[in-house]
């Protein structure tokens, strides 16, 4: 695995691999890497000739300096993790080299940026446009690879690359999970253990909102439920309950039946800021 700091240096290494058409596959990560993570650089290797990986913990994007801060740093561990998971190609930029150009991002995220994370994290999608773009512009991919636990990020990267890199395939990929359901998560390794435990109830509530969804229930009754059980769980404290249009997350109908909307939640548990989601089948 090549470990490459700069843009330059990254253009010149692609640069050469492109010349025999290799196709590129990339996962853009802020570190700390699980399962998770791994499950993205594991399909980007099946579908790619190479696949480059990024740690870049983007302060653009944290509107919390503690949560900045905090987040967890653990980069000897990460490359040896990435030497056995079909990394090629590490990029590891610094801040000035990553943002040495013009960084105002234009992109019309249809008002995608306003709602739930964008609304409780102000400027959050904006630091992850300049930053993805950025990451694009220096890697310019054929494949990109997002997971669903940052639901409306991907959505909004969808949008990114829709406007300014036609030619990247952004690939979704699975939530992957704990043995009890919790969304894996980089920051799941703050949480001590009384946290740990209430943590798990959470996707545990989300499949019984599914159950729920098919018995007929409405979006009201599926969000009331999430809302009165997330907040009997001792240690947990709700931000959010989203029940929504899975593209435009905009609020459904509260009479309309559940099945087909997404459910979205961010959590306080703690101290940490957890979020997860779930689309309710039919
Ligand atoms: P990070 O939180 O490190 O996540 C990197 C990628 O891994 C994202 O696409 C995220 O959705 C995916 N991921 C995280 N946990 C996952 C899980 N349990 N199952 C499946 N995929 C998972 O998201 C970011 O970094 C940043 O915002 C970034 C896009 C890198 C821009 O800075």
């Amino acid at each position: 695995m090549e470990i490459i700091k700069t843009r330059s240096e990254l253009s010149k290494y692609l640069e050469t691999k492109r010349i025999n058409h290799s196709a590129i596959g990339f996962v853009p990560t802020m570190g700390a890497l699980h399962q998770g993570h791994i499950s993205l650089i594991s399909q980007s290797a099946a579908q790619n000739d190479l696949t480059v990986v990024s740690i870049f913990v983007n302060p653009r994007q944290f509107n919390d300096k503690s949560d900045f801060d905090k987040y967890p740093r653990n980069i000897e561990a990460d490359i040896k993790l990435l030497e056995v998971s079909g990394c090629n190609v590490l990029f590891l930029p610094e801040y000035n080299d990553l943002f040495n150009k013009d960084t105002s991002v234009v992109v019309d995220l249809g008002g995608l940026d306003a709602l739930w994370e964008g609304a409780f994290r102000p400027g959050h999608f904006q630091g992850v446009v300049e930053v993805v773009d950025a990451l694009f512009d220096a890697v310019q991919p054929h494949k990109a690879y997002f997971g669903r636990k940052d639901f409306q990020q991907l959505l909004i990267i969808k949008k990114l690359a829709e406007q300014r890199y036609p030619t990247i395939e952004i690939i979704e990929c699975e939530i992957i999970r704990e043995p009890d359901g919790l969304a894996m998560s980089s920051r799941n390794s703050r949480l001590d253990v009384e946290g740990r435990k209430a943590a798990g109830s959470i996707n545990r509530i989300l499949s019984e909102c599914q159950v729920m969804a098919v018995q007929h229930a409405t979006v009201k009754q599926v969000a009331d439920f999430a809302m009165n059980s997330l907040q009997l769980v001792p240690g947990l404290k709700t931000e959010y309950i989203a029940v929504c249009d899975k593209n435009t997350l905009f609020s459904a109908p509260a009479e309309k039946s559940a099945c087909g909307y997404m459910l979205l939640v961010a959590v306080w548990c703690a101290g940490v800021r957890l979020i997860d989601n779930f689309y309710l089948k039919g």
